[in-house]
């Protein structure tokens, strides 16, 4: 790669970028974009074995990107073993894609109350019935849960389960992706150096 490419950037500029095409991609319109919040999350399991599914970012800042989920899920135990992960958002609409690479670490308990408590009863309740990615013994065993935890928690608050959190990615590495006339799409690439980024263009 020719030195002539690369060039130092502030340290908001690519979480700057990325919120402003996140903004684009919201004002597309749930008809045309009904997730714009939606990405793909890669995780590393035993022996190196990658996974993925998606998942809904609920925040982005100079510290990075966060989500919740059950800490105890395939995801959630392949995180707390092994940091390293990959995000990858596609806004079909936008022609545009956003990958980042970085280790994730844990949001912290007030962090995890607050968005917890922004959440629909029923949603709170859902993550104390699902004992996400463990087998189910029979059907009917979700339904069963979250009735009994209705009852528990019938005459207050519900509180955010424990093992229910959130992971914020810290990235070393975003790319831009847009794409262009005759696949000679455009790639932006910010290394993390020091307290900038390194920025680099790719081919396609
Ligand atoms: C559009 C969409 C959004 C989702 N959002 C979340 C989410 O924010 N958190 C979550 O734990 N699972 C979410 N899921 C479910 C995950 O894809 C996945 O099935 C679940 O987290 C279990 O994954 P695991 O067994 O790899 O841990 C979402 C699925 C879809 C299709």
């Amino acid at each position: 790669m020719s030195s002539t490419t690369v060039e130092l950037r502030a340290l908001r500029e690519p979480f700057d970028r990325f919120v402003e095409l996140l903004g684009v991609a919201r004002e597309v319109g749930p008809e045309r974009l009904p997730e714009p919040t939606a990405f793909a999350l890669g995780t590393v399991g035993p022996n190196g074995q990658p996974s993925v599914r998606i998942l809904l970012l609920k925040a982005v800042d100079v510290r990075g990107f966060a989500f919740y989920t059950n800490y105890e899920s395939r995801k959630g135990g392949e995180l707390l073993a092994h940091p390293q992960a990959a995000m990858c958002f596609h806004w079909q609409p936008l022609e545009r894609q956003v990958r980042v690479e970085g280790l994730a670490e844990r949001v912290s308990d007030e962090e995890a109350d607050a968005y917890f408590a922004s959440r629909a009863r029923g949603s709170q309740l859902g993550a104390w019935a699902s004992q996400q990615s463990r087998p189910m013994d029979h059907p009917g065993a979700l339904d069963e849960r979250y009735h009994e935890f209705e009852d528990r928690f019938a005459n207050g608050a519900v509180p955010r389960p424990p093992h229910w959190s959130g992971f914020r990615i810290v990235p070393h590495r975003i790319e831009f992706w847009h794409q262009g006339a005759s696949r000679l799409h455009d790639r932006l690439v910010y290394t993390r150096d020091g307290d900038g980024w390194r920025t680099e263009v790719l081919f396609p």
